[in-house]
């Protein structure tokens, strides 16, 4: 293949380098373009344009396949931890045993979270979104750690930031959780591992090994993919150096959409009305189907994976072992597996390549696991938080670093007179 691309625009000809990844992917470079012919490139989304050069997460749409530093998602699921996967995705290998054991301890000393950010949190209405809450709440821990502001952070402090950053945000999720349902906040139990010592301080127990190890694997599903949009967030938003508490801050809030991370809760908003409504698929799937109806089939489609999200694989596999283990019947898990199969069977989901996403299923094991609906994207935050630390800290030291700032075609009136 030619290493570049040759672009005619009216009577200028010019070459444009061709990028190629290690899985194939190619590229045009277009950064001297506009310096060169005066003309930007369009694309609505950003589908099409890849925002920077990565070794963290690798995605075939086509293929159905997901890779965190070259490892499959099914093999990580198997045999690694969320905290080995996290320390995967920040540190580029995964942790030693003495290395994993330094990080369980080092995030066991961070798991408190100061007095402030308990009240911030009692501040809000106890039926506030819990979103909004966790938003807030990371980005105002920025106040309680000032030495972690730095523009140009040293190595150190990023390497202090990765426990306190897991340590904070799972005691901020089980708070934001017991302020939800009117109970006191449970302090961290250093006995636990992470997983566990989240669900302990959610409701006071310790949990089963299969629900701890139910929740690891979720998490783990959710802890990277790529330039997601809250991970393109995070990288924005850290770009202009800002620090990485209103980084993640910021990319809790890209992910709370329903188009994005709180789909897993519109899935089981919208499993509910069908159950509601009689159990019948198709009027959902008639609705989904209607230019004019804005509704969408929740867990449904991808921007790029054009082939089943293998997230979703693993954890529609689950849900049967969970809810035998937990011993529990959910008609839900039956309606959405109906959904799917009629869904799928369905030419305008076939034509357009919408398979079941990650959000599909992960909301009927969050049920089981007794965690309620308006938090389940308050889960997928935590799940996602090392990958975007990871794209954070890719992004940061990435050679000829520089702040995000696209162009645009202006289309507004020219020469008004006041
Ligand atoms: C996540 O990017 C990531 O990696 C995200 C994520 C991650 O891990 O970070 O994987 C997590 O966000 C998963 C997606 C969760 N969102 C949902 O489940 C919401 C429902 N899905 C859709 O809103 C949609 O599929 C998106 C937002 C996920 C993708 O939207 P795109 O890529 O912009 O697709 P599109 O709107 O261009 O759709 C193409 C066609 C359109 O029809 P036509 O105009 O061609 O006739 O497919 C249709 C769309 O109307 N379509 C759907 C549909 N999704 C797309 N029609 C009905 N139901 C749907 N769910």
């Amino acid at each position: 293949m030619s290493k570049s691309a040759k672009l005619i625009l009216g009577e200028n000809e010019i070459e444009l380098p061709i990028i190629e990844g290690t899985e194939s992917e190619k590229a045009v470079d277009i950064s001297k373009l506009r310096g060169q012919t005066g003309f930007i490139t369009f694309d609505n989304g950003l589908g099409n344009t890849g925002a920077c050069l990565s070794n963290i997460t690798f995605i075939d749409g086509e293929k159905g396949i997901l890779k965190h530093r070259g490892y499959l998602i099914e093999n990580l699921c198997e045999k690694s931890s969320f905290l080995e996967v996290s320390s995967l995705l920040y540190t580029g290998k995964l942790p030693s045993k003495t290395e994993l054991e330094n990080l369980k301890n080092q995030i066991k000393e961070k798991s408190t979270i100061p007095e402030g950010i308990k009240k911030l949190i009692k501040s809000f209405p106890q039926d506030a979104h819990p979103m909004g809450i966790t938003s807030s709440a990371m980005v105002a821990l920025s106040g309680h750690y000032p030495h972690l502001l730095d523009q140009d952070l040293s190595d150190q402090q990023k390497e202090e930031l990765f426990p306190l950053m897991l340590g904070q945000l799972k005691t901020i999720a089980a708070a934001v959780y017991r302020h939800g349902q009117g109970k006191d906040f449970i302090e961290s139990n250093p006995e636990l591992d992470y997983t566990a010592d989240f669900l302990y301080m959610m409701n006071g127990d310790k949990p089963s090994d299969a629900v701890a190890k139910a929740l690891d694997v979720l998490l783990i599903l959710h802890a990277d993919h790529e330039q997601n949009c809250s991970a393109s967030t995070v990288r924005v938003v850290g770009s202009s150096k800002a620090n990485l508490f209103a980084s993640i801050s910021a990319g809790i809030d890209a992910l709370w959409g329903p188009l994005h991370g709180g789909a897993n809760q519109a899935v089981l908003e919208m499993l509910d009305a069908i159950q509601k409504d009689g159990g019948g698929y198709e009027k959902f799937i008639s609705k989904a189907k209607d230019k004019e109806d804005p509704f969408r089939l929740m867990g449904f489609g991808h921007r790029v994976y054009k082939n089943f999200d293998p997230r979703a694989k693993v954890i529609k596999g689950y849900c049967d072992e969970i809810l035998e283990k937990l011993n529990v019947e959910d008609p839900l898990l039956d309606i959405a597996k109906g959904l799917e199969t009629t869904a799928l069977s369905d030419e305008y989901f076939a034509k357009r390549k919408l398979f079941p996403n990650v959000d599909f299923y992960s909301g009927i094991i969050y049920k089981a696991l007794g965690i309620p609906t308006n938090m389940f994207t308050v889960m997928f935050a935590l799940g996602r938080q090392p990958g975007w630390m990871a794209q954070w800290k890719e992004m940061l030291e990435a050679e000829g670093m520089r702040i995000t700032r696209p162009r645009q075609i202006y289309q507004g009136k020219t020469d008004e007179k006041l």
